[in-house]
């Protein structure tokens, strides 16, 4: 379906074409002043240099062409030259209803969608997902949603972290516990046991021991080096041995990435790369791209346009071992071999760009990735304390994710009771109220978090992202609670909430909340293009208020004029719908119940 502004433009072009002017000086937006108009056009000012004209001359013309429009209910041109627009109450009921009748709201794929690879996950093999691992992922899920909602064809791959030091400092840290095991054994050439000696409790708590001892114990440090040299080059029982650690570790990251309504259609890691690295760096060599340098292998990256030097690109350490450069520049050339995407994007913390700058250059310079793919980094602010420092627990640690969405959830319950108690509601059953609290929590989270700008820091208040007013997401799921609710009891009387038409709007509430509707799919595509979950946000928060400023002034159940009232039950139910779709985009549900 056609956006109602570029329809609005369609119009207004024509107009300037039969009063003589160029029709690309016809384009409309939304007004800047919606005190004094819906919509404007500016087309007079930039063409009176043109047409050597005053542009308030143009725009008269222009008016004069647009009076008796079907789609204008009024048409003013304003000093010094600007074109000031309302569009006709039933012109836009007749295209909400053309909206609410289509697929995906008029949402239309592209003629070409891009085949897109998200890669978000970025967690770590025997590490829990913790504060850091919360932003890429709730980003990434969305931007996935948005990507499919406008059409294209996506898949999202967590891209594991299982292919570095901390997988050698795991075995080591076992080696030393269980010297007498045969995964440790060189000589041992039979089957390994088929199910692990350890579980996830045993590894959150063997990782951080390793990486601690490495940091005092320069010794132990070299044991991990070297083991992770081994793993990767393919000694058999510590590739047996890493095998159980990534399922043990997968198992318990899926349980997780699943309370935060996040899916990945691929688990791939950055071991599955593995493979293609020894002909990619021999390809690199043999072309002369990469070279050594203090005993490294590494890929100069420099441009001329840099502003200061940007240091090279390692893809091989000097002790012969790979890195999370080299991992990352293979995993595009599998990506590049397997799926031939038009777009990968890669969403991590934004203290990564320098690495990715890096990967990015060394892929098109290889010629690893084809000129056409797109390589694109998001890289989100932080989740700061209320001291604007990076958010910790009370003793200082690094907050889990599990923990945090526990927190969440308990403030979510406690409001609900608090609320039924103010409210003088009988109590919901205790599993409903536990359940109803995860839903919201989710989207208390996430909405709190999307509704920045993903490359800005912010605050983690739990008070203010669970907060049932202002910009939060307990907001938008009271008044879709308050909607269905209406609707619900509407029902209860009897009567047929689907089959109400869509109301020519009446009054400045209604119409707002119509203009909200119309601009559903414009808001798709600029949060598709400008990779902006915080546009949906802004658009369901405009949405809500409308409609709460609406539902404040009118008595929908105790209207008497029925067709009157199917009217607002027709609005409000496509408010209902387009904010369902919404907030689908951005990851998270509402309850029926609130
Ligand atoms: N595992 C990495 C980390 O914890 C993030 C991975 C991001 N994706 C990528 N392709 N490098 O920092």
């Amino acid at each position: 379906m056609k956006q109602l502004l570029d329809l609005l433009s369609e119009e207004s072009s024509a107009a300037f074409e039969r009063a003589g002017f160029d029709a690309s000086l016809g384009r409309v937006g939304i007004s800047n002043r919606p005190d004094l108009c819906e919509y404007q056009c500016n087309g007079a000012m930039a063409g009176a240099k043109k047409y050597g004209k005053k542009p308030i001359d143009i725009a008269n013309a222009v008016a004069e062409e647009l009076k008796g429009t079907e789609v204008f209910s009024s048409v003013e041109a304003v000093m010094p030259g600007f074109l000031n627009l309302n569009v006709k109450e039933e012109y836009l009921a007749d295209y909400i209803r053309g909206m609410a009748g289509a697929e995906r709201f008029g949402v239309e794929a592209p003629e070409k969608p891009l085949k897109i690879v998200i890669d978000y996950g970025g967690a770590n093999v025997a590490k829990p997902l913790h504060v850091g691992h919360l932003r890429p992922a709730i980003i990434g899920e969305s931007i996935k949603r948005i990507a499919r909602y406008a059409g294209h064809e996506v898949v999202g791959d967590v891209h594991l972290g299982d292919w570095g030091m901390p997988m050698g400092q795991v075995i080591t840290e076992m080696q030393e516990r269980y010297p007498n095991l045969n995964y440790f054994d060189e000589t041992y050439t039979g089957e390994y046991p088929e199910q692990p000696f350890f579980t996830i409790a045993d590894l959150e708590e063997i990782y951080p021991t390793a990486s601690g001892k490495c940091k005092s114990d320069e010794d132990y440090k070299k044991k991990c080096l070297k083991a992770t040299l081994e793993l990767q080059q393919g000694r058999r029982g510590y590739r047996a041995l890493w095998r159980q650690i990534l399922d043990v570790s997968k198992v318990d990251l899926k349980r997780n990435y699943g309370n935060l309504g996040v899916e990945f259609e691929l688990w791939m890691g950055e071991s599955d790369a593995d493979p293609l690295i020894a002909d990619m760096i021999r390809d690199m060599t043999d072309k002369g791209q990469a070279y050594v340098s203090e005993g490294a292998l590494v890929v100069d990256i420099r441009e001329e346009s840099d502003k200061k030097e940007l240091p090279p690109c390692i893809v091989r350490k000097s002790d012969g071992s790979y890195n999370y450069q080299t991992t990352d520049i293979a995993t595009i050339l599998f990506r590049e071999r397997e799926i031939k995407p038009d777009l990968i994007i890669y969403i991590t913390d934004k203290r990564q760009e320098l690495h990715f700058t890096q990967v990015f250059r060394a892929a098109k310079k290889c010629g690893i990735a084809r000129e056409t793919t797109a390589l694109e980094f998001l890289g989100n602010g932080t989740i700061n304390g209320a001291d604007g420092h990076p958010f910790k627990t009370r003793d200082g640690g690094v907050p889990r994710l599990e923990f945090m969405l526990k927190e969440i959830e308990d403030k979510m319950y406690e409001r609900l009771r608090e609320n039924e108690e103010s409210r003088g509601e009988e109590a919901m059953p205790e599993e409903e109220a536990r359940q109803t609290a995860k839903i919201t929590a989710l989207a208390a989270l996430k909405y709190g978090d999307l509704s920045n700008q993903i490359a800005k820091d912010y605050i983690y208040d739990v008070e203010r992202f669970t907060a049932s007013e202002g910009d939060t997401g307990p907001y938008l799921l009271y008044t879709m609670a308050r909607i269905k609710s209406i609707l619900r009891k509407y029902r209860e009387s009897g009567k047929d909430a689907d089959a109400a038409e869509f109301p020519v709007p009446e009054g400045r509430l209604q119409k707002a909340i119509c203009q909200d509707l119309a601009l559903f799919g414009r808001m798709v595509d600029e949060a598709f293009r400008e990779r902006a979950p915080h546009k949906v946000c802004a658009y369901l928060y405009q949405m809500a208020n409308d409609l709460n400023s609406f539902y404040h002034e009118t008595k929908i159940l105790a209207e008497t004029d029925e067709k009157k009232q199917a009217g607002y039950i027709a609005l409000i139910r496509t408010v209902l719908a387009v904010m369902e779709a919404c907030i689908g985009i951005l990851g998270f549900e509402a309850p029926e119940h609130m």
